[in-house]
Protein backbone atom coordinates (compact mmCIF):
# COMPACT_ATOMS: atom_id res chain seq x y z
CA UNK A 1 0.00 0.00 0.00
CA UNK A 2 1.46 3.69 -0.59
CA UNK A 3 0.29 6.19 1.64
CA UNK A 4 -0.16 9.86 0.30
CA UNK A 5 -0.46 12.67 3.36
CA UNK A 6 -3.88 14.88 2.41
CA UNK A 7 -3.63 18.63 1.14
CA UNK A 8 -5.24 20.62 4.05
CA UNK A 9 -4.69 24.41 3.54
CA UNK A 10 -3.95 26.19 6.92
CA UNK A 11 -1.77 22.86 8.13
CA UNK A 12 0.55 21.15 5.52
CA UNK A 13 2.28 23.77 3.92
CA UNK A 14 5.97 23.67 2.84
CA UNK A 15 7.37 24.24 5.95
CA UNK A 16 5.21 21.43 7.52
CA UNK A 17 6.18 18.95 4.62
CA UNK A 18 9.65 19.31 5.09
CA UNK A 19 9.92 19.01 8.63
CA UNK A 20 6.90 16.05 8.63
CA UNK A 21 9.19 14.13 6.13
CA UNK A 22 12.19 14.74 8.70
CA UNK A 23 10.62 14.17 11.41
CA UNK A 24 8.50 11.09 10.97
CA UNK A 25 7.89 10.13 6.97
CA UNK A 26 6.20 6.78 5.87
CA UNK A 27 4.77 8.78 3.14
CA UNK A 28 4.84 8.10 -0.50
CA UNK A 29 3.96 11.29 -1.83
CA UNK A 30 2.66 15.40 -0.47
CA UNK A 31 0.03 16.79 -1.53
CA UNK A 32 0.03 20.83 -1.57
CA UNK A 33 -2.85 22.34 -0.44
CA UNK A 34 -4.46 23.89 -3.18
CA UNK A 35 -3.06 26.43 -5.23
CA UNK A 36 -5.68 28.87 -7.18
CA UNK A 37 -4.35 29.96 -10.30
CA UNK A 38 -5.02 33.31 -11.98
CA UNK A 39 -4.49 35.38 -14.98
CA UNK A 40 -1.40 36.97 -13.66
CA UNK A 41 0.47 34.12 -15.20
CA UNK A 42 2.95 34.88 -12.62
CA UNK A 43 3.66 32.81 -9.30
CA UNK A 44 3.16 34.99 -6.34
CA UNK A 45 5.64 35.36 -3.37
CA UNK A 46 3.69 32.33 -1.36
CA UNK A 47 2.89 30.28 -4.52
CA UNK A 48 6.98 30.09 -4.92
CA UNK A 49 7.36 29.35 -1.10
CA UNK A 50 4.80 26.73 -1.73
CA UNK A 51 6.71 25.21 -4.76
CA UNK A 52 10.85 24.73 -4.30
CA UNK A 53 12.44 23.60 -7.06
CA UNK A 54 11.36 19.76 -7.06
CA UNK A 55 14.73 18.57 -7.11
CA UNK A 56 15.56 20.39 -3.75
CA UNK A 57 13.15 18.33 -1.36
CA UNK A 58 13.94 14.87 -1.59
CA UNK A 59 10.47 13.49 -0.91
CA UNK A 60 7.50 13.64 -3.50
CA UNK A 61 5.19 16.53 -3.82
CA UNK A 62 2.45 17.30 -6.16
CA UNK A 63 0.78 20.47 -6.50
CA UNK A 64 -2.67 20.75 -6.21
CA UNK A 65 -4.63 23.66 -8.62
CA UNK A 66 -8.06 24.75 -7.72
CA UNK A 67 -9.76 26.69 -11.10
CA UNK A 68 -12.41 25.72 -13.28
CA UNK A 69 -10.47 27.48 -16.25
CA UNK A 70 -8.77 25.54 -18.25
CA UNK A 71 -5.95 27.80 -19.53
CA UNK A 72 -5.10 29.43 -16.07
CA UNK A 73 -4.49 25.25 -14.94
CA UNK A 74 -2.67 24.38 -17.93
CA UNK A 75 -0.43 27.92 -17.42
CA UNK A 76 -0.01 26.89 -13.79
CA UNK A 77 0.71 23.03 -14.05
CA UNK A 78 3.99 24.56 -17.23
CA UNK A 79 5.39 26.27 -14.00
CA UNK A 80 5.13 23.19 -11.87
CA UNK A 81 6.83 21.02 -15.10
CA UNK A 82 9.52 23.71 -15.10
CA UNK A 83 10.39 23.62 -11.20
CA UNK A 84 10.71 19.52 -11.93
CA UNK A 85 7.29 18.36 -10.78
CA UNK A 86 6.10 15.16 -12.38
CA UNK A 87 1.96 15.20 -11.74
CA UNK A 88 -0.48 18.24 -11.07
CA UNK A 89 -3.70 17.06 -9.16
CA UNK A 90 -6.93 18.65 -10.16
CA UNK A 91 -9.05 19.87 -6.95
CA UNK A 92 -12.64 18.66 -7.28
CA UNK A 93 -13.41 18.40 -3.78
CA UNK A 94 -13.35 21.67 -1.90
CA UNK A 95 -16.68 22.41 -0.33
CA UNK A 96 -16.57 25.82 0.93
CA UNK A 97 -19.14 28.09 -0.61
CA UNK A 98 -16.84 30.70 -1.91
CA UNK A 99 -14.63 28.42 -4.48
CA UNK A 100 -18.29 26.48 -5.14
CA UNK A 101 -20.45 29.48 -5.88
CA UNK A 102 -17.45 30.11 -8.74
CA UNK A 103 -17.93 26.64 -9.76
CA UNK A 104 -14.40 25.10 -8.58
CA UNK A 105 -13.65 22.57 -6.34
CA UNK A 106 -16.86 20.48 -5.81
CA UNK A 107 -18.75 23.11 -7.64
CA UNK A 108 -16.93 21.11 -10.71
CA UNK A 109 -19.53 18.75 -9.77
CA UNK A 110 -22.51 20.37 -10.71
CA UNK A 111 -22.49 20.44 -14.09
CA UNK A 112 -21.31 17.71 -16.27
CA UNK A 113 -21.14 18.83 -19.78
CA UNK A 114 -19.04 21.88 -18.20
CA UNK A 115 -16.42 19.11 -16.33
CA UNK A 116 -16.44 17.34 -19.28
CA UNK A 117 -15.50 20.29 -21.49
CA UNK A 118 -12.95 21.67 -18.74
CA UNK A 119 -11.52 18.33 -18.49
CA UNK A 120 -10.90 17.80 -22.59
CA UNK A 121 -9.17 21.26 -22.91
CA UNK A 122 -6.23 20.45 -20.04
CA UNK A 123 -6.53 16.77 -20.86
CA UNK A 124 -6.15 17.97 -24.71
CA UNK A 125 -3.00 20.13 -23.60
CA UNK A 126 -1.56 18.77 -20.46
CA UNK A 127 2.01 19.55 -20.19
CA UNK A 128 2.35 16.56 -17.64
CA UNK A 129 0.50 13.76 -15.59
CA UNK A 130 -3.14 14.87 -13.99
CA UNK A 131 -4.40 13.33 -11.21
CA UNK A 132 -8.26 14.21 -9.72
CA UNK A 133 -8.95 14.31 -5.93
CA UNK A 134 -12.86 14.30 -5.82
CA UNK A 135 -16.34 14.27 -3.75
CA UNK A 136 -19.10 11.53 -5.40
CA UNK A 137 -21.64 14.37 -6.04
CA UNK A 138 -22.47 17.97 -5.07
CA UNK A 139 -25.65 17.71 -3.71
CA UNK A 140 -26.15 13.29 -3.65
CA UNK A 141 -24.09 10.41 -3.99
CA UNK A 142 -26.50 9.37 -6.69
CA UNK A 143 -24.67 11.87 -9.28
CA UNK A 144 -21.71 9.77 -9.12
CA UNK A 145 -22.18 7.50 -11.82
CA UNK A 146 -22.54 10.43 -14.41
CA UNK A 147 -19.59 11.92 -12.88
CA UNK A 148 -17.43 8.93 -12.83
CA UNK A 149 -18.63 8.51 -16.97
CA UNK A 150 -16.86 11.42 -17.70
CA UNK A 151 -13.67 11.15 -15.82
CA UNK A 152 -13.58 7.81 -17.53
CA UNK A 153 -13.22 9.75 -20.95
CA UNK A 154 -9.67 11.14 -19.50
CA UNK A 155 -6.32 9.53 -18.88
CA UNK A 156 -6.59 10.44 -15.50
CA UNK A 157 -3.18 8.94 -13.93
CA UNK A 158 -4.85 8.58 -10.31
CA UNK A 159 -8.31 9.38 -9.06
CA UNK A 160 -8.39 9.86 -5.23
CA UNK A 161 -12.27 9.26 -4.40
CA UNK A 162 -13.66 11.36 -1.11
CA UNK A 163 -16.49 9.50 -0.99
CA UNK A 164 -18.91 12.30 0.55
CA UNK A 165 -20.89 15.01 -1.06
CA UNK A 166 -20.45 18.44 -0.76
CA UNK A 167 -22.84 19.27 2.08
CA UNK A 168 -21.19 16.99 4.27
CA UNK A 169 -17.79 18.96 4.37
CA UNK A 170 -15.66 16.32 5.80
CA UNK A 171 -17.95 14.64 8.69
CA UNK A 172 -20.52 12.21 9.22
CA UNK A 173 -20.32 8.70 7.68
CA UNK A 174 -18.54 8.07 4.25
CA UNK A 175 -20.29 6.67 1.49
CA UNK A 176 -18.34 2.92 0.90
CA UNK A 177 -20.93 1.63 -1.50
CA UNK A 178 -20.40 4.41 -3.57
CA UNK A 179 -16.78 3.95 -3.41
CA UNK A 180 -16.77 0.34 -4.37
CA UNK A 181 -18.71 1.52 -7.21
CA UNK A 182 -15.69 3.82 -7.93
CA UNK A 183 -13.13 1.11 -6.91
CA UNK A 184 -14.96 -1.31 -9.65
CA UNK A 185 -16.05 1.25 -12.22
CA UNK A 186 -12.84 3.60 -12.68
CA UNK A 187 -10.77 3.31 -15.65
CA UNK A 188 -7.96 5.31 -13.58
CA UNK A 189 -6.22 4.02 -10.71
CA UNK A 190 -8.55 4.78 -7.58
CA UNK A 191 -6.98 5.87 -4.23
CA UNK A 192 -8.73 6.05 -0.74
CA UNK A 193 -9.53 9.12 1.20
CA UNK A 194 -11.78 9.78 3.99
CA UNK A 195 -11.71 9.31 7.74
CA UNK A 196 -8.71 7.02 8.27
CA UNK A 197 -7.50 7.08 11.75
CA UNK A 198 -5.35 4.38 13.04
CA UNK A 199 -3.51 1.57 11.93
CA UNK A 200 -6.39 -0.57 12.86
CA UNK A 201 -8.65 1.08 10.36
CA UNK A 202 -6.05 1.33 7.87
CA UNK A 203 -5.42 -2.48 7.96
CA UNK A 204 -8.98 -3.29 7.86
CA UNK A 205 -9.52 -1.10 4.93
CA UNK A 206 -6.33 -3.26 3.12
CA UNK A 207 -8.25 -6.34 4.03
CA UNK A 208 -11.74 -5.60 2.27
CA UNK A 209 -10.02 -3.58 -0.63
CA UNK A 210 -6.85 -5.76 -1.54
CA UNK A 211 -6.80 -4.65 -4.90
CA UNK A 212 -6.43 -0.99 -3.98
CA UNK A 213 -2.73 0.30 -4.32
CA UNK A 214 -3.07 3.51 -2.45
CA UNK A 215 -5.19 5.71 0.69
CA UNK A 216 -4.65 9.30 1.39
CA UNK A 217 -4.99 10.45 5.08
CA UNK A 218 -5.20 13.92 6.48
CA UNK A 219 -6.73 14.88 9.83
CA UNK A 220 -5.78 11.24 11.07
CA UNK A 221 -1.48 11.53 10.36
CA UNK A 222 -1.96 15.53 11.26
CA UNK A 223 -3.01 14.20 14.59
CA UNK A 224 -0.62 11.07 14.48
CA UNK A 225 2.22 12.36 12.41
CA UNK A 226 4.18 9.05 13.21
CA UNK A 227 1.03 6.75 12.21
CA UNK A 228 3.30 5.88 9.65
CA UNK A 229 6.28 5.00 10.77
CA UNK A 230 7.64 1.61 12.81
CA UNK A 231 8.33 3.75 16.07
CA UNK A 232 5.11 5.15 15.76
CA UNK A 233 4.78 8.98 17.71
CA UNK A 234 6.82 9.86 20.45
CA UNK A 235 6.48 12.07 22.41
CA UNK A 236 10.17 13.33 21.99
CA UNK A 237 9.59 13.56 18.39
CA UNK A 238 6.58 15.57 18.71
CA UNK A 239 8.63 17.48 20.39
CA UNK A 240 11.05 18.21 18.43
CA UNK A 241 8.67 18.51 15.76
CA UNK A 242 6.78 21.24 17.52
CA UNK A 243 9.38 23.25 18.05
CA UNK A 244 10.92 23.41 14.67
CA UNK A 245 7.93 24.35 13.44
CA UNK A 246 6.75 26.45 15.77
CA UNK A 247 10.47 28.45 15.62
CA UNK A 248 10.15 28.19 11.34
CA UNK A 249 6.66 29.69 11.65
CA UNK A 250 7.87 32.44 13.56
CA UNK A 251 10.57 33.16 11.46
CA UNK A 252 8.16 32.96 7.97
CA UNK A 253 5.45 34.93 9.22
CA UNK A 254 7.61 37.73 11.30
CA UNK A 255 5.40 37.24 13.81
CA UNK A 256 4.31 35.03 17.16
CA UNK A 257 1.07 35.48 16.95
CA UNK A 258 0.40 34.51 13.95
CA UNK A 259 3.00 31.34 14.19
CA UNK A 260 0.91 30.83 17.74
CA UNK A 261 -2.26 30.47 15.53
CA UNK A 262 -0.69 28.05 13.03
CA UNK A 263 0.77 25.53 16.15
CA UNK A 264 -2.97 25.87 17.30
CA UNK A 265 -4.19 24.30 13.95
CA UNK A 266 -2.45 20.79 14.68
CA UNK A 267 -2.68 21.43 18.45
CA UNK A 268 -6.51 21.22 17.83
CA UNK A 269 -5.50 17.18 16.76
CA UNK A 270 -2.15 16.49 18.69
CA UNK A 271 -4.40 16.75 21.89
CA UNK A 272 -6.35 14.12 20.77
CA UNK A 273 -3.23 12.29 21.68
CA UNK A 274 -2.28 12.95 25.05
CA UNK A 275 -4.58 11.13 27.77
CA UNK A 276 -5.59 13.91 29.98
CA UNK A 277 -5.21 17.18 28.25
CA UNK A 278 -8.61 18.60 28.42
CA UNK A 279 -7.76 21.49 31.05
CA UNK A 280 -3.94 22.13 29.61
CA UNK A 281 -5.90 22.20 25.90
CA UNK A 282 -8.02 24.69 27.36
CA UNK A 283 -5.22 27.15 28.44
CA UNK A 284 -3.47 26.34 25.39
CA UNK A 285 -6.26 27.83 23.03
CA UNK A 286 -6.80 30.64 25.31
CA UNK A 287 -2.88 31.16 25.25
CA UNK A 288 -1.61 34.47 23.71
CA UNK A 289 2.01 35.53 24.80
CA UNK A 290 4.41 33.71 23.50
CA UNK A 291 6.00 32.77 26.35
CA UNK A 292 2.99 31.55 28.11
CA UNK A 293 2.26 29.22 24.83
CA UNK A 294 5.55 27.93 25.44
CA UNK A 295 5.18 27.00 29.21
CA UNK A 296 1.72 25.36 28.46
CA UNK A 297 3.31 23.21 25.21
CA UNK A 298 6.08 22.20 27.69
CA UNK A 299 3.56 20.83 30.38
CA UNK A 300 1.59 19.16 27.72
CA UNK A 301 5.15 17.49 26.38
CA UNK A 302 6.26 16.63 29.54
CA UNK A 303 3.52 16.20 31.99
CA UNK A 304 1.20 13.92 29.39
CA UNK A 305 1.37 10.91 27.82
CA UNK A 306 0.74 9.96 24.33
CA UNK A 307 -1.53 6.91 23.94
CA UNK A 308 -1.28 5.77 20.19
CA UNK A 309 -3.33 3.23 20.78
CA UNK A 310 -6.52 5.62 20.42
CA UNK A 311 -8.71 6.77 18.25
CA UNK A 312 -7.85 9.86 18.10
CA UNK A 313 -11.71 12.10 18.56
CA UNK A 314 -11.11 15.96 16.79
CA UNK A 315 -14.50 16.05 16.20
C1 LIG B 1 -8.50 22.14 7.41
C2 LIG B 1 -8.66 21.37 6.13
C3 LIG B 1 -8.09 21.85 4.96
C4 LIG B 1 -8.23 21.14 3.75
N1 LIG B 1 -7.65 21.62 2.60
C5 LIG B 1 -7.76 20.90 1.45
C6 LIG B 1 -7.12 21.33 0.23
O1 LIG B 1 -6.42 22.34 0.17
N2 LIG B 1 -7.30 20.57 -0.88
C7 LIG B 1 -8.06 19.42 -0.86
O2 LIG B 1 -8.19 18.74 -1.88
N3 LIG B 1 -8.64 18.99 0.27
C8 LIG B 1 -8.50 19.69 1.41
N4 LIG B 1 -9.06 19.21 2.55
C9 LIG B 1 -9.68 17.87 2.54
C10 LIG B 1 -8.65 16.80 2.91
O3 LIG B 1 -7.62 16.73 1.95
C11 LIG B 1 -9.31 15.42 3.03
O4 LIG B 1 -9.95 15.11 1.83
C12 LIG B 1 -10.34 15.37 4.16
O5 LIG B 1 -9.82 15.93 5.35
C13 LIG B 1 -10.79 13.93 4.43
O6 LIG B 1 -9.66 13.13 4.74
P1 LIG B 1 -9.25 12.78 6.27
O7 LIG B 1 -10.51 12.25 6.94
O8 LIG B 1 -8.17 11.73 6.15
O9 LIG B 1 -8.81 14.05 6.89
C14 LIG B 1 -8.98 19.92 3.75
C15 LIG B 1 -9.55 19.45 4.93
C16 LIG B 1 -9.40 20.15 6.10
C17 LIG B 1 -10.03 19.59 7.37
Amino acid sequence: MRYYFAPLEGLTDSIYRRLHHTYFGGVDRYYTPFLSPTVHRALTAREQRELPRADTLGFCVVPQLLTKNADDFLWMASACRDLGYEEVNLNAGCPSGTVTAKGKGSGLLRDTDALDRFLDSIFSNAPMPISVKTRIGYDTAEEFADILAVYNRYPIKELTVHPRVRKDFYNGPVDMECFRYAAENSNAPVCYNGSLRTRGQLEEFSTAYPQMDAVMLGRGLVANPGLLTAGGTTVQVLEQFHDSLLEEYIRAFGSSRNAMFRMKENWRYWLCLFADSHKLGKRLRKATDEAEYKAITREIFHALTINSDITPDWD
